[in-house]
């Protein structure tokens, strides 16, 4: 595929936060999306239409709570749903992008490059792991990219984390926010063009996507706090336990000086938020 030229994406978990975006953020690039919904498209029975041209593979179970209560479920949808995916692509020579996770590492030696081991502490990150291998063994063409944990507006209202977050300021509910669990947050419009060049095999292999900045959760709060004019007090600086019953990711950025020595820029934290609360 040549770059920027017009071409059928196959968008799967077109619903979420990533993938609701990288479909209207790809079409407002130029590209035919066809987007999955549940009714079109189950991780128990993958399928890829008819001619198209590059997958971007964002449906997944993404809760960790998730995976941990029904292990077998998460492998069967993150793992064996994305390795079908990942053989029937190449067997109609197409590139699938997979969207993995800076949680394939445990956040005990940050920042991590594309070339650092994962050593996931959760099951979710597990099922992420094994996905990424089964995608980059099947085909040169198919690519990994890692997000960081993700900022961004789904159905035009604050998405994943954010929407618990902003809920939670605005009712001024007490928000507990780890102290001690660090993240470099991406902007979910920051995808899409890299997503387009991975599909037009300008980048091959594992890339990850992260802002700059590594950040606690509760200073990440007070941030969308601030961009979203609201009281911060709701906030309730806490301390991860070691013992908790998810072991403690404590810093997972991601370093992404491969992307930005190719020219991509990322979205610093407050932009993007500022961007999501005044649309
Ligand atoms: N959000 C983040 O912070 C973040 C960070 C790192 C990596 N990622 C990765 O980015 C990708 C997208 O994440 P997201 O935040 O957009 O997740 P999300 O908001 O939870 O969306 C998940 C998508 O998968 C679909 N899905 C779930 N189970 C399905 C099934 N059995 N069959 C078909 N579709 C199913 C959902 O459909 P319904 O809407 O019908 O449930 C939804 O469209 C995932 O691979 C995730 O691991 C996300």
């Amino acid at each position: 595929m040549c770059h920027r030229r017009p071409v059928r994406i196959f968008v799967t978990g077109a619903t979420g936060l990533v993938g609701e975006n990288v479909a209207r953020d790809l079409a407002a690039r130029g590209h035919e999306i066809i987007a999955a919904t549940r009714a079109t498209f189950t991780l128990e029975a993958p399928s890829i239409p008819d001619a198209v041209d590059g997958v971007v593979h964002c449906a997944a179970i993404t809760s960790v709570a998730a995976c941990e209560a029904d292990p077998v479920r998460a492998v069967a949808l993150n793992v064996h749903a994305t390795a079908w995916l990942a053989r029937e692509a190449a067997q109609r020579r197409i590139p699938l992008v997979f969207t993995s996770t800076d949680l394939v590492f445990d956040g005990s030696r940050a920042p991590y490059a594309e070339d650092a081991e994962p050593c996931p502490p959760t099951h979710y990150g597990r099922t992420k792991v094994d996905a990424e291998r089964a995608v980059l063994d099947t085909d040169e063409r198919h690519s990994v990219l890692r997000l960081a944990l993700v900022v961004g507006a789904r159905r035009g209202q604050p998405g994943g984390f954010l929407e618990w977050l902003v809920r939670g300021l605005r009712e001024r509910t007490p928000t507990p926010l780890y102290v001690n669990q660090r993240r470099t947050p991406l902007f979910v419009g920051d995808v899409a063009p890299i997503a387009e060049a991975a599909l037009a095999g300008r980048l091959r292999g594992t890339h990850h996507l992260a802002s700059g900045e590594s950040l606690s959760r509760e200073a990440i709060g007070r941030a969308v706090a601030r961009a979203f004019d609201l009281d911060d007090e709701a906030i309730v600086a806490t301390v991860l336990e070691r013992e908790a019953r998810f072991a403690p990711i404590d810093d997972c950025a991601l370093d992404t000086r491969k992307l930005r020595a190719l020219g991509f820029a990322f979205t610093p934290l407050d932009r993007a938020l500022t961007q999501i609360a005044s649309p």
